[in-house]
């Protein structure tokens, strides 16, 4: 049907006759002569018709935006004046000698041109009119040249792509589960998996060594823009291998892809344990582009008047941080009320400052709410601290452990972005050293990854005091988003009964497992990126939505089929279920 692309064509093709298939993307009526702005999967060109070639301008003056065409013509150079340098194929254009219609189109639910007006749920709704637009073309075709080339990349590794099921039992990653009732099975309920975590676990068990897998996975959780109900994992496992053999395969698979797919070579990846990154950052996948850093002061603060900051200070599991934002001082009264808001809203009481107007000066040159509770020599010592100049605003958390890191980590965030100060790079890291439990207020573990997690202590260290146990787990962050995560798996039998007890989980829920690792399982290891994410940071848009086909909506909907939908009562009947509040 065609003889070119549109965007095949360029000066080289002049005097040539060409046939190009494509939608009306803009058509245009100057005074007699029309123009087609024709789009093809490879971007555009101009198709001019003259009223001379009349049968065609009929034709042409018929078309509206993205109606199917097949236009033939001869490419020629615009007219002195007429280049378009925004338009690949801005030194050309095609006159048409004749044009037809393959299908028509009626007036868009919205102008691709304006898709940001059109609200979420129309553009999801209508999603195969907001892929046409060339920036969607372009993330999706970048995400499948990531795929292509993790799995070359893998395969030159020895790496063995296995499918695992995807109607299976509960695989536990923190979210609840999708679950699928059986009609055979009356009562019985496959799972979605959430991760294939204990399949490629049990494939090591199987010798195959190195598997990997661009596996789906599935979690009900509570959405945001950068997570979804289905999503890809880049899940790869090894057996004989130790962090630093699985942490060395992923950099270099994410080196090799960034070089290849963006012509970016990434710098080594810094290895901050996970203690050092909550310290310095309050948070678990910092964003090392943004320069500021939080600093403790409580060892200052622990016998001042200021009962504020005194109790964290002095509360074994409270926290006291400075935050000097250089420069700050220029910012006008009202940041400062936004900024007190804004930790407000992340569960902080206030945040305190002092606004460093001359340093020399001593107390008469800072300006401040709290000065006032405090000694000279403390604000002396905490200045000191913090390295801070004249012009800056040294801000303060104070409070439990836990709203200080999240609150003043999404300042920081915020700060960076406000005083322009984020470095204009790609920021990887690695963090380690995870603890291996998270405790709820009354007293309950939960893993901090999966239950499979290698602890970094002994079977007894694990029955004593499992709550202070790391585990040989790592994350790998890029501009501060956790893109992947993975660790080094429990292969004995005995420890792993041992972190089920300490997480109440019975025996029998993992069974299959448990029985693997009495007969013979290698020590392994593995990792699982999310190819969704990835790709999100790659094209760099803050909405995993924008990576995805077909994404669900914040409330995992999809407009577009109208999914979930009920079903009719002979389907419950056959699946032995009945809706509660419907009757029998
Ligand atoms: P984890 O739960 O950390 O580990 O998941 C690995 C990576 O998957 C991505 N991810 C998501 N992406 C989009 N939407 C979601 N709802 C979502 N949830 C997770 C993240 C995350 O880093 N089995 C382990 C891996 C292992 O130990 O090998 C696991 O699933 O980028
Ligand atoms: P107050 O005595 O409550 O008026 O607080 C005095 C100053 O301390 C104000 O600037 C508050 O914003 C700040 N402040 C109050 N609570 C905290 C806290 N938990 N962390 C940091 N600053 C606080």
């Amino acid at each position: 049907m065609r003889t070119h692309h549109c965007t095949d064509l360029s000066a080289a093709n002049i005097g040539e006759d060409v046939e190009l298939t494509g939608w009306a993307h803009r058509r245009r009526d100057h005074g007699g002569v029309i123009f087609i702005d024709l789009r093809d999967h490879t971007g555009m060109v101009q198709v001019v018709y003259d009223p001379d070639a009349r049968e065609s301008f009929a034709v042409a003056d018929r078309v509206r935006n993205e109606f199917v065409l097949r236009a033939t013509g001869r490419v020629r150079r615009r007219p002195e004046g007429m280049v378009n340098p925004d338009l690949a194929t801005g030194e050309i254009e095609v006159l048409g000698t004749s044009l037809e219609v393959l299908n028509v189109s009626e007036t868009l639910p919205f102008q691709l041109d304006e898709y940001s007006r059109a609200g979420e749920d129309v553009r999801l709704r209508y999603r195969y009119l907001d892929l046409r637009r060339p920036a969607m073309q372009e993330r999706l075709r970048l995400r499948a040249r990531t795929a292509s080339h993790v799995r070359r990349y893998l395969e030159g590794q020895d790496y063995v792509e296995i499918e695992t099921p995807t109607l299976t039992r509960a695989t536990p990653e923190g979210a609840r589960d999708y679950l699928v009732p059986s009609r055979i099975h009356a009562g019985g309920f496959y799972a979605l998996p959430q991760s294939p975590q204990v399949f490629k676990q049990l494939l090591m068990a199987s010798g195959f060594d190195r598997y990997y897998q661009i596996a789906r996975c599935y979690r009900d959780e509570d959405l945001r823009a950068d997570r979804q109900p289905e999503f890809t994992q880049i899940d790869i496992e090894a057996a004989f291998v130790d962090e630093s053999d699985v942490m060395r395969l992923t950099e270099g698979m994410l080196k090799s892809l960034f070089l290849e797919v963006m012509d970016v070579t990434l710098p080594d990846f810094p290895v901050l344990t996970w203690s050092e990154a909550m310290r310095r950052f309050g948070s678990d996948r910092p964003d090392l582009r943004n320069p500021l850093e939080l600093v403790d002061v409580a060892d200052l603060m622990s016998d001042v008047r200021f009962n504020v900051f005194r109790a964290p200070a002095t509360d074994p599991k409270g926290r006291v941080v400075a935050l000097r934002a250089p420069g700050a001082g220029v910012l006008p009264r009202r940041a400062l009320d936004d900024y007190v808001a804004f930790v407000g809203t992340l569960g902080a009481k206030g945040l305190a400052y002092i606004k460093v107007n001359d340093r020399a000066a001593g107390i008469e040159g800072l300006q401040s709410p709290i000065i006032k509770f405090l000694e000279a020599r403390t604000i002396e010592r905490v200045l000191e601290r913090v390295g801070a100049e004249n012009g800056d605003i040294v801000f303060f958390g104070a409070d439990h452990s836990d709203v200080v890191n999240l609150s003043m980590a999404a300042f920081r965030l915020k700060l960076g972005t406000d005083l322009d100060i984020v470095e204009d790079r790609w920021a990887p890291l690695w963090v380690t050293e995870w603890p291996m439990f998270e405790q709820n207020e009354a007293g309950a573990l939960t893993p901090a990854h999966h239950p499979f997690t290698m602890p970094a202590c002994s079977i007894a260290e694990m029955r004593d005091n499992p709550a202070d146990a790391f585990a040989k787990a790592y994350d790998v962050v890029l501009n501060g988003v956790e893109v992947g995560g993975g660790s080094i798996r429990i292969h004995d039998h005995a420890m792993q009964r041992q972190v089920f007890a300490a997480l109440n989980v019975e025996d029998e829920r993992f069974g299959h497992l448990l029985d693997a690792l009495r007969f013979g399982c290698p020590p392994h290891g593995g990792i699982a990126l999310g190819l969704d994410r990835l790709v999100m940071v790659m094209v760099g848009t803050e909405a995993i939505r924008d990576v995805l086909a077909f994404p669900k909506t914040q409330s995992a909907a999809c407009p577009l089929t109208a999914a979930p939908a009920p079903v009719d009562a002979n389907q419950l009947r056959d699946l032995h279920l009945r809706i509660r509040g419907q009757g029998s």
